[in-house]
């Protein structure tokens, strides 16, 4: 389980200081896959980074099955497959293959395991095709499959993915919904960010919204559907923000 516990996180910028996530509290449960919903710097990437280790919260935990994550992350880190849309980090002179390679090694994984694995995401992406062609030349797709398959390449139990969708064609994009059904099943723990409503709809149970680092829903889709009178996730996130911070 994971458990955030009064999260916040303030940045220093000049002489002003942002406030990107303030006093955020909730759990997900294992298997669970969840929606992180809010329009562009309401703080989705900020909280995403703060669950994968790489940024400490200004004040509050988190705890994943009861670890404090920033105190021990060594005992962390390698259950946790990340995602951040903006920099994908591929290196352009290695083929999709080494990129893969490259990470599984620094995952300490062996090369049997490797090799196995990369066969098995280079199936399930469709990227055989391309997967000894260098990184280089590839499509704005093409790369986002390798990044995605690089998140997931140490088979980790949570996933966390920073808008995954963001810039691939309709192809990949019900390629990687097509994934998410997948992993479910696997009984990953899933937390996607998107600002695409329709997106999080189909594919979650449970969503997060949050509006200049305020959490303004957490719950199922369904509870949400029934109190709003509606099941227009646009109409309703709207109207949360116009009528101020509610759950
Ligand atoms: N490293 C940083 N330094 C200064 N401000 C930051 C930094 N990271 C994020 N912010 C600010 O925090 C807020 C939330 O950003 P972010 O988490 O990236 O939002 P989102 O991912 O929802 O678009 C924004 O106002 C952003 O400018
Ligand atoms: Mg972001």
């Amino acid at each position: 389980m994971i458990d955030i516990q009064h999260v916040s996180r303030s940045f220093q910028d000049k002489k002003k200081t942002i406030e990107a996530v303030k006093d955020v509290s909730f759990q997900i449960k294992k298997g669970e896959v969840v929606g992180l919903l809010g329009e562009n710097g309401a703080g989705k990437t900020t909280l995403l980074r703060m669950i994968s280790t790489i940024l400490e919260p200004s004040s509050g935990s988190i705890f994943i099955d009861g670890i404090n994550i920033h105190q021990e992350p060594m005992k962390i880190k390698g259950r946790i497959g990340v995602l951040f849309g903006s920099e994908t980090g591929l290196y352009d002179r290695l083929t999709a293959r080494e990129n893969l390679s490259y990470f599984a090694k620094l995952h300490g994984i062996s090369k049997h395991e490797m090799k196995t694995r990369i066969d098995y995401l280079a199936v399930r992406f469709g990227m055989k095709d391309y997967l000894d062609r260098r990184v280089g030349g590839f499509s704005k797709g093409m790369r986002q499959k390798v990044t995605i398959a690089r998140a997931l390449i140490h088979n980790p139990e949570i996933i966390l993915l920073d808008e995954p969708t963001t810039g691939l064609d309709i192809t990949s994009a019900n390629m990687f919904r097509e994934l998410i059904h997948q992993l479910r099943k696997e009984g990953k723990t899933i937390i996607f960010s998107s600002h695409i409503m329709e997106e999080v709809k189909q594919l979650c149970e449970s969503i997060i919204m949050i509006h200049k680092g305020e959490m303004i829903y957490n719950g199922t889709t369904e509870e949400l559907y029934l109190q709003e009178e509606s099941d227009d996730l646009n109409y309703i996130f709207m109207s949360r923000i116009v009528r101020g911070n509610l759950s």
